[in-house]
């Protein structure tokens, strides 16, 4: 094999490497934290529970201002994915909602987040914090 040829197959190779380990939220080998918190304005209690493929973190319910929080590290192989079910009364109405939280294989939400992926459950759907610009941005709605 010609060092050209054997240069572009090890190039080749490596572009392959990295387009598998590059993940949405950009590859981070430490713990990543998860938060989640009600900020319903009616101060309703939100029924949540969240699982992914091999954990169940049980049905909890948080009162107004509080959070659940949980770290994992990605699998970034098989890919690490958080999803909730999420359930709260608004305006006399029961309103639900199954939302994908977390998945390092599939940009879900446009602000970034590295070590802490914090998410603010509000009437009209999920707000995500933007590690960067230190803000609340709307992201899901119901
Ligand atoms: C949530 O609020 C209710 C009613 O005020 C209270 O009984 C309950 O203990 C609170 N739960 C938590 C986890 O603080």
């Amino acid at each position: 094999m010609s060092p050209l040829i054997m240069m572009s197959n090890i190039l080749g190779f490596m572009l392959i490497i990295v387009a598998t380990l590059e993940p949405c939220y950009g590859l981070y080998l430490g713990r990543r934290h998860l938060y989640i918190r009600n900020d319903l304005e009616n101060h309703l209690p939100l029924k949540i529970h969240c699982w992914s493929k091999d954990n169940d973190l049980g049905l909890k319910t948080l009162n107004f201002t509080q959070e659940t929080s949980w770290s994992f590290k990605d699998n970034n192989i098989w890919g690490t994915k958080f999803e909730c079910d999420m359930e709260f009364q608004l305006e006399g109405q029961m309103k639900r909602g199954q939302v994908v939280v977390y998945n390092n294989k599939k940009k879900i939400r446009t602000r970034e987040c590295r070590k802490r992926c914090k998410w603010s459950v509000r009437k009209y759907g999920l707000y995500a914090f933007d590690e960067k610009d230190k803000k609340w941005d709307f992201e899901i709605p119901w």
